[in-house]
């Protein structure tokens, strides 16, 4: 069986590759840029954008099933294409956000063409990545400090490796078809708490500065950030700092319960990322 793994050199895109081949598959891999992928032998690296359908030509060829990484604007295309060439199974990487309209998601336009195929799909959906506090790294380096509005804000971070986990099982076992998985990491911590969380990792004390949220809304904007992303994200971590939610249990339930192994806290995902924070 081969097996097409799309966003291959991504964060999550790479463990799954890794989890198939543990597995015994035979994946092929698209990127963009072949010369850089840089992915371990045994994998059949082909090139091509999954923005530009026509480049995709040959790729589907010989494959059963695919993880799509989520591009909505050309994502009917690229499913028509590859139901065409004989693709029968379909795993989606979306997101949590993906089932509100709130969000920047964007995973909608992607979940739905894959959906409307006709063929097996299963969507991934995972809450916040861990990685995303990757943002934190060069203050970190630099002041062992976190500067951020809103300390009591929670989040449950899920570690890119149980997403991949995730995938890499709904992608090879049967029993999966037709299901949204929205899945996390085991706990529910303070924005504080994953800073010394980090501390932790890296035998240091790292400090938490509150910032003035009006403050830390104008910086960001000034630094690039979309102005409705700011908002958006603003407004759920100043509703999480007045309410803080307990772990969504359900969500914690999906790594343990379909890889049978318990996911990882966010403690584990300090240590395996702490050489980008020291
Ligand atoms: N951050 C979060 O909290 C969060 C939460 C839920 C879901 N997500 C989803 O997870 C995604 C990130 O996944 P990740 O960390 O594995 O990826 P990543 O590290 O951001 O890497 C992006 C990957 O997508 C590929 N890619 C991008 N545009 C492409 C195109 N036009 N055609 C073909 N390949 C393309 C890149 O491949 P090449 O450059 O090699 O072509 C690369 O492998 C986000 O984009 C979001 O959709 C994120």
């Amino acid at each position: 069986m081969t097996i097409l793994v799309t966003g291959a050199t991504g964060a999550v895109g790479r463990l799954v590759v890794a989890e198939l081949l543990n597995a015994g598959q035979h994946v092929r891999a698209l990127t963009r840029t072949p010369a850089a992928a840089n992915l371990p032998d045994g994998v059949e690296v082909v090139g091509g954008d999954l923005e530009d359908p026509a480049s995709l030509e040959g790729v589907f060829d010989g494959v059963d099933r695919m993880y799509l990484f989520p591009i909505g604007r050309t994502a009917r295309e690229v499913v028509a294409a590859a139901k065409q060439t004989g693709v029968r199974r379909i795993v989606v990487l979306s997101g949590a956000m993906a089932g509100s309209d709130d969000g920047p998601g964007g995973y909608l336009p992607v979940e739905r063409a894959v959906e409307d195929s006709g063929l097996e799909w299963t969507h991934v959906r995972p809450g916040e990545f861990a990685l995303n506090w990757l943002g934190w790294a060069a203050a970190i380096k630099a002041e062992r400090v976190v500067r951020r509005p809103y300390g009591g804000a929670v989040t449950q971070p899920t570690h890119e490796a149980d997403v991949a986990a995730v995938a890499a099982t709904v992608l090879v076992e049967d029993g999966h078809a037709g299901r949204k998985y929205t899945l996390a990491g085991p706990e529910a911590l303070t924005t504080v708490a994953q800073a010394h969380a980090i501390g932790a990792a890296i035998g240091d004390e790292v400090r938490f500065e509150e910032l003035d949220p009006v403050e830390a809304r104008g910086q960001w904007i000034r630094d690039g950030y979309p102005e409705a992303f700011v908002d958006w994200i603003f407004m759920l971590w100043a509703e999480s700092a007045r309410h803080p939610e307990p772990v969504n249990e359900e969500w914690a339930s999906v790594v343990p319960r379909l890889t049978g192994r318990p996911a990882r806290t966010f403690a584990e995902w300090a240590t395996d990322h702490s050489a980008d924070f020291r």
